[in-house]
């Protein structure tokens, strides 16, 4: 997909009210000057989503999600920015200009090219499988085996690859699909030498991989006997398959997950499968790996509840243990089950029953009990070096905790488990995180660092809301009396915005942006309530009298230091130079 125009991006922008098109997803009441709403990205009952009109901006205060317009069509219907727009586009009647004319059809993107060939293929198999021809007899008696029943096979679409090198090519050719686009999709297979092409599924059985949309993104094939080289080929990332951005069986199970509040996470196909025919409706898949940063944030939309079921090997523990370090990162209730040795969730359901399935999940272990138990397998714990490396590793995942009271309590209960003082797990944990390392000078530093960011941000804000004293601004500091590392470069954006653009408003910003943590601490600012009855000219000149004389101080502390190594180092010339600046600093600000 070519680049669109900025004056039709402008235009869309123009005629897509945030606060109609929000409506159009959720409803929104009128609170004051915003509207608000439960935010559909987290699970929540009190409502912290907010959308702004007057800066066309939305801002979720309890997850942070935040942007504009097109950033909420990209988060809630997760396409990107080209396909947002293009959404908008057409609802408010403004047409784009197609750009990738040589890939497959006139009007149709890629990404809606490759849909349709998953869609196609995923069919294909499904009703090879169904109808029964083309030698898929044995496909059905190996699922029948594994014990799937038909129902539950036609709700996920399972199909069968039959043997052959271009069943589905013939097939996909008869429905107008080129090799090149069968190619993208990731279904035919480059002949190694000379041309052509061939199958990549070939005599397996096929599980289609669902997104949250129920759009077929990619497939799993299974092989049916024991001694193939590859237990399971997958597809290759496509243009809409990005490994580890999706969970296999959401698009089934997220209404269940929202009910139940919470997601059972286990690792393979079957593992979801088995479960969920029997009722255990609330279960996702990663499909073999460890969980992703988006994969969570896509679990996050229905529930912050977790109990992580991986199989009792090797992989499976250290998928684990990346898994819920980030779990915790993303500030998600995690718990685990660890299975016996050699049983999967799919060998668990059929040998024990779904229900003994569910008492396992309610006896899930928390993260720390689990994390212990593998720890206390790989060190011993009665050794002083395996104290040391069981709390490191500990604290490791106790630090990443948002929350101070449950830091606090998992290191007393560390403490206790270990044998050992909590003081000196405190002393460890303060070296991990870099602030309570007993070096007062840097924690003076970030104190004071933390008070600039709070001035820094305020004209920020004065700015986002006032943009009339852009240009008064403007005249009075330079980009350099910023400190703040994240309010720095949108300053600069505004600066060079207000000069190039005649008709510049801060409803336009976020627009200018590409990543999300930027575009969310904009909303955030945006969103807060502003300094209604303040006057905002004193406020202007107090906070940029604050900025302007931090950094004479901040130059002032450096000079000192650099002025008291040059001594040490008994540098004269230096000294001298040092000095002259010292002054000229001092002069220049009373
Ligand atoms: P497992 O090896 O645990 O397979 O891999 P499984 O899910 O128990 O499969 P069955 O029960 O033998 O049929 C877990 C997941 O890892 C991925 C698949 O997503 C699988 O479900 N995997 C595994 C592959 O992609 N390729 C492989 O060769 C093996
Ligand atoms: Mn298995």
């Amino acid at each position: 997909m070519g680049l669109i125009p900025d004056e039709i991006i402008s235009q869309v922008l123009d005629r897509s009210d945030i606060v109609e098109i929000i409506s159009e997803y959720l409803s929104l009441k009128k609170a004051g000057r915003n509207f608000k709403a439960c935010c559909p990205f987290h699970n929540e009952k009190t409502p912290s989503f907010v959308v702004n009109r007057d800066k066309q901006i939305f801002h979720c205060f309890g997850c942070g999600a935040g942007g504009n317009v097109v950033s909420f069509v990209m988060q809630h219907d997760h396409v990107d920015f080209p396909m947002a727009l293009r959404q908008l586009a057409q609802r408010a009647g403004i047409f784009i200009p197609e750009t990738n004319s040589e890939l497959g059809g006139k009007t149709k993107s890629l990404k809606e090219v490759v849909f349709k060939s998953n869609e196609l293929t995923s069919e294909f198999f499904h009703d090879i499988l169904v109808r029964g021809d083309k030698g898929s007899d044995k496909a059905k008696e190996y699922l029948q085996a594994r014990g799937i029943r038909l129902e539950t096979a036609q709700k996920l679409k399972l199909g069968f690859a039959p043997d052959g090198w271009d069943n589905l090519i013939s097939f996909l050719r008869s429905k107008d699909i080129n090799l090149s686009n069968m190619e993208k999709s990731g279904l035919v297979v480059a002949k190694e030498r000379g041309q052509g092409f061939y199958d990549r599924f070939r005599g397996r059985i096929i599980f289609p991989i669902f997104d949250i949309r129920s759009r077929c993104i990619g497939f799993g094939a299974r092989a049916m006997e024991k001694d193939t080289t590859a237990k399971y080929i997958n597809s290759p990332e496509t243009p809409v398959y990005v490994k580890g951005e999706h969970l296999y069986g959401f698009h089934l199970s997220k209404s269940a997950v929202a009910k139940e509040d919470y997601v059972v996470v286990v690792e393979g196909y079957m593992d979801f499968l088995t479960p969920f025919q029997e009722g255990f409706e609330n279960i996702v898949a990663s499909l073999g790996t460890a969980l992703t940063t988006e994969q969570i944030r896509l679990i996050r939309r229905y529930t912050e509840n977790v109990v992580m079921l991986f199989d009792a090997d090797n992989a499976g523990e250290l998928a684990m243990l990346r898994s819920l370090d980030l779990l915790i990162e993303e500030g998600m209730n995690v718990k685990v089950v660890s299975l016996e040795e050699g049983k999967d969730p799919d060998s668990f359901v059929h040998e024990a029953g779904i229900e003994k399935f569910k008492e396992q999940v309610l006896s899930a272990q928390t993260l720390f009990d689990y994390k212990m138990d593998v720890l206390s397998r790989r060190y011993d714990a009665k050794t002083v070096e395996g104290k040391a490396r069981i709390s490191a590793e500990m604290l490791a995942t106790i630090q990443k905790f948002r929350n101070e009271v449950i830091k606090q309590e998992y290191v007393k209960k560390l403490a206790r488990r270990l044998s050992v003082s909590e003081g000196a797990l405190f002393v460890e944990l303060g070296k991990i995180k870099g602030v309570l390392s007993g070096e007062p000078e840097v924690a003076k530093k970030k104190i004071q660092k933390a008070s600039i960011r709070i001035v820094e941000r305020n004209l920020l804000r004065l700015l986002l809301e006032e943009e009339h004293m852009i240009p008064s601004v403007l005249e009075e500091v330079d980009i350099e009396d910023f400190q703040d590392d994240q309010v720095r470069p949108i300053i600069e954006h505004i600066f060079d915005l207000s000069k190039t653009q005649k008709d510049f408003n801060t409803a336009s910003l976020v627009h200018f942006f590409n990543d999300q943590e930027t575009i969310q601490f904009i909303s955030g600012l945006m969103a807060s309530s502003d300094f209604e009855s303040a006057d905002k000219e004193i406020l202007k000149k107090d906070f940029i009298n604050r900025i302007k004389g931090d950094r004479v101080k901040i130059q002032r502390k450096d000079l000192c230091f650099q002025i008291q190594q040059a001594e040490t180092d008994g540098d004269h010339e230096r000294l001298e130079d040092l000095k002259q600046k010292f002054n000229q600093l001092i002069r220049g600000n009373q």
